[in-house]
């Protein structure tokens, strides 16, 4: 079973992210407080999109990312990596495989998505990777703890993009490294979301449709806007064929 915890549920304080276990309460896999969204009634469609069709960044992701994962690390319980808005956890699985020494959490608020991630995890064998069901600006209460932030494919559904750029800033260590990819094609952006929706529809389904996601797509300067909200002390922005990607590192 996956950690399926919840930072923010209602009435409870957040707690740090290295603090997990010992003291956050357990919630119930689907919270009352959270609405439904695609995610969690669509879960299997966006996984298979995830790991069959959407361009795979594992490679620059771990080169970009290096330094602060590499590096050697005096006592503590060593480098941690969180990919946020994980979803079923493709880079998460990956990258554990790929860096055994590395503790790697994912962190997403849909239940069914976390429950697959941590399944497939599993069955993997992977014992370095976690997920938790967490609303990203809750990284915020976490100041100086992470080492580096993937974020793929986020920042498009997210209502507050600037603000959660904000709390994966606060949250990373001095020198931590954030990885952030954006499709550059309002289709590639928004046909998963329709395909989700369609399925969801043909199967007719009784979910309610109102609290279905929108999308947005970054222009360059809207990207390399958002990505320049914070106070970096580099930022790396580059094009491919269909992301903006960046790499953002916080001074040391
Ligand atoms: C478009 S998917 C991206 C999944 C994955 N990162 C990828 O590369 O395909 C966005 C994910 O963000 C999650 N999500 C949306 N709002 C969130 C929030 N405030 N905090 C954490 N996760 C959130 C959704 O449940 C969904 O799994």
């Amino acid at each position: 079973m996956p950690e399926v915890l919840d930072l923010r549920s209602p009435g409870q304080q957040a707690a740090p992210i290295s603090g997990l276990s010992a003291s956050l309460a357990r919630c119930p896999a689907q919270s009352p407080g959270l609405p439904a969204t695609l995610f969690d009634r669509c879960w299997r469609e966006y996984a298979l999109f995830r790991e069959h069709l959407f361009t795979d960044h594992t490679r620059q992701i771990a080169s970009a990312l290096a330094p602060a994962l590499d590096a050697p690390i005096s006592g503590g319980t060593g480098r941690h990596l969180v990919e946020l808005g994980c979803g079923p956890g493709f880079y998460s699985r990956r990258l554990a495989a790929r860096f055994p020494h590395l503790r790697i959490t994912g962190i997403d608020l849909s239940a069914p998505l976390l429950d697959r991630a941590q399944r497939q995890a599993d069955r993997s064998g992977l014992t370095n990777c976690s997920f938790l069901r967490a609303d990203a600006l809750s990284l915020a209460d976490s100041p100086g703890q992470l080492d580096a932030v993937i974020a793929s494919r986020f920042f498009l559904i997210l209502a507050q993009p600037t603000q959660t750029l904000g709390a994966i800033f606060t949250a990373l260590r001095p020198g931590g490294l954030c990885f952030i990819a954006e499709p550059t094609s309002a289709l590639r952006a928004s046909l998963p979301l329709l395909l989700m929706k369609m399925t969801e529809r043909l199967a007719r389904s009784p979910a309610p449709l109102e609290r279905v996601p929108e999308s947005r797509v970054f222009t360059g300067s809207g990207f390399q806007g958002l990505v320049e909200s914070q106070p970096w002390a580099s930022v790396r922005i580059w094009k491919d064929r269909r992301y903006h990607c960046a790499v953002c590192r916080k001074a040391a």
